[in-house]
């Protein structure tokens, strides 16, 4: 009896730990597919720059504001799992990496004015700053490849 309860036990921990796996794995899928729609706002934004399409560039500035607000949630502690470039360091150093959402939030919303300003000068400066946000959230806490 006590027996068949130790194996229930086990068993039921077993399950759990599985589901936390699959969890994280979902988690790791879920923010590489919030990181796609930003890099592909990214360029959407570079090639509108180029034809002077500024509502278009106002509109992915937006997006990215938005997906700002979601980053710090689709990191959290000990998704680790599986494929992914997300470095342990971003975790040791929470509060430097929840930092960087606001610096994008902050370049995109200064995208989106100069945007709506029609401003070519002010977005070339901005499309930069935005670059530079990303990039440096990547250069400390994205690794260079996957894990092996
Ligand atoms: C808070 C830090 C942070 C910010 C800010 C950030 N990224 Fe990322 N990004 C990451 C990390 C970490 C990964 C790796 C995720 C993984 O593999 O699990 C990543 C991955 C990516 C990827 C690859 C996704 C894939 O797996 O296919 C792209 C593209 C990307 N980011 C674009 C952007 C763009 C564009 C911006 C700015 C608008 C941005 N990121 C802002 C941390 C950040």
């Amino acid at each position: 009896m006590i027996r068949g309860k130790l194996l229930l036990g086990m068993l039921v921990g077993t399950l759990l730990i599985t589901s936390q796996l699959f969890a994280q794995a979902d988690m790791v899928e879920k923010r590489q597919k919030l990181m796609k729609s930003n890099g592909e706002a990214a360029k959407a934004i570079k090639a509108a720059a180029e034809a002077k399409d500024y509502a278009t560039i106002e509109a992915k500035a937006k997006d990215i504001m938005g997906n700002g607000d979601k980053i710090l949630d689709f990191f959290p502690k000990g998704s680790t799992q599986g494929k992914t470039k997300a470095k342990p360091e971003i975790w040791d150093k929470w509060e430097e990496f929840s930092k960087n959402p606001v610096r994008v939030k902050k370049a995109a919303s200064e995208l989106a004015d100069a945007a709506k300003a029609k401003d070519d000068e002010a977005i070339a400066v901005k499309v930069k700053a935005l670059g530079d946000a990303c990039g440096s959230c990547h250069k400390a806490f994205r690794a260079e490849k996957y894990p092996e």
